[in-house]
């Protein structure tokens, strides 16, 4: 019995979450997967509920689970508490407690969207294909922090350890593809950039079919808008992965466009990677892609059925290139669909 846990969260998270629910129930029923859906609040819902953005009933129905489904977290109304009680924290948290500490985060162009990235199409010649894989649970996000009136510090750290496993998921995520790795790092001026480095040219020498280079980040986000094309896998750590992440979704015409698997030893957690966009929730205005494309990042990683995984992507790219969109992603052409209308879409032609 699968054990899947959903913690809907806020604004937007509520919807999209309906809508990979919906494209998992079909493809469970269709390949006869057992499963069972458990609830827990987290982010400001949970906040709401019960004073903490990831109470300890969550935290014990996640660690129960075989993984994690995540809407989205964070809004205006929760701006204001303290930082230990922010919505993010709970997300956080979440992420440190199932020590998901390779974050996998694909980018790719569908068919038909090419006209709404901001990029010329000369600068997409070479397609855009890659995977943005970001390290989760270390880094300035987990240092110490000090936090006063007239200085404050946050500290970046990395071990051995916590390098040399990212590492190996970079290599085997490039043995499954074109087999190149670009490590991002800031080595002309971190310390834990070149400890980074080092291991990052070590664990190279396992993995001997898959060629290594290293950037400065400065020069990987100014790559990406140059040429996104040349990238393949792209390795980094937390807050260059967060940064360099937004950036590579709009290079694809939309960040509702852009799914996250959260990998560790034994728990996996899935998340769309934009936020909680409360300026348009509860208004059936959200793209629940990104969301249904995390479905199909937990039937690769979770299930260990690719085959599902690509019918999901299949029906989602059919459909946009319909012209079939939410308002993200509305051309000439195209027709408005709701998150509801869309899911449907989707789910109908997965059915197929
Ligand atoms: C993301 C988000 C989070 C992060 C926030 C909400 C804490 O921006 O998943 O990219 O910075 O990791
Ligand atoms: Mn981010």
């Amino acid at each position: 019995m699968f054990k899947l846990c959903v913690c809907p969260g806020d604004g937007i998270g509520p919807e999209v979450t309906k809508s990979a629910l919906a494209v998992f129930e079909t493809i469970a029923k269709q390949a006869g997967i057992e499963y069972e859906i458990n609830e827990a609040l987290i982010g400001g819902a949970a906040i709401d509920a019960t004073g903490e953005p990831f109470p300890e009933a969550s935290k014990v129905t996640a660690m129960k689970s075989d993984a994690v489904f995540l809407g989205a977290v964070g809004g205006e109304k929760w701006n204001e508490m303290p930082v230990s009680l922010r919505p993010e924290r709970g997300l956080l948290a979440l992420r440190s407690t199932l020590e998901t500490y390779a974050n996998l985060r694909p980018v790719r162009m569908f068919a038909g969207l090419e006209d709404m990235s901001p990029l010329k199409a000369d600068r997409m010649k070479n397609g855009i294909d890659m995977v943005i894989v970001r390290e989760l649970t270390g880094g300035i996000y987990f240092g110490a922090r000090q936090e006063g009136d007239n200085v404050a510090s946050d500290e970046e750290k990395y071990s051995r350890k916590e390098v040399t496993r990212i590492a190996h998921v970079a290599f085997h995520t490039a043995q499954t593809r074109d087999k190149r790795v670009t490590s991002v790092d800031k080595a002309n001026v971190l310390a834990s950039s070149r400890l980074w480095r080092r291991v990052m040219e070590e664990v190279a020498l396992e993995y001997p079919d898959v060629a290594l280079d290293h950037l400065y980040v400065d020069n990987a986000a100014m790559q990406l808008i140059r040429d996104p094309g040349q990238f393949d896998v792209m390795v980094t750590n937390n807050i260059f992965g967060d940064i360099l992440s937004d950036e590579a979704s709009v290079l694809v015409g939309s960040i509702g466009l852009l799914p996250s698997a959260s990998i560790g030893e034994s728990k996996a957690l899935y998340e769309p990677i934009h936020g909680s966009a409360p300026d348009i929730a509860g208004q059936g205005k959200a793209n629940p892609v990104a969301a249904i494309l995390s479905m199909a990042m937990l039937c690769i990683h979770s299930l260990k059925r690719k085959d599902l995984a690509e019918q999901i992507e299949k029906a989602v790219s059919v459909v946009l290139e319909r012209g079939e969109r939410t308002g993200d992603l509305m051309q000439p052409g195209c027709e408005i669909r709701t998150t509801e209308q869309l899911t449907e879409a989707i789910v109908r032609e997965i059915a197929k």
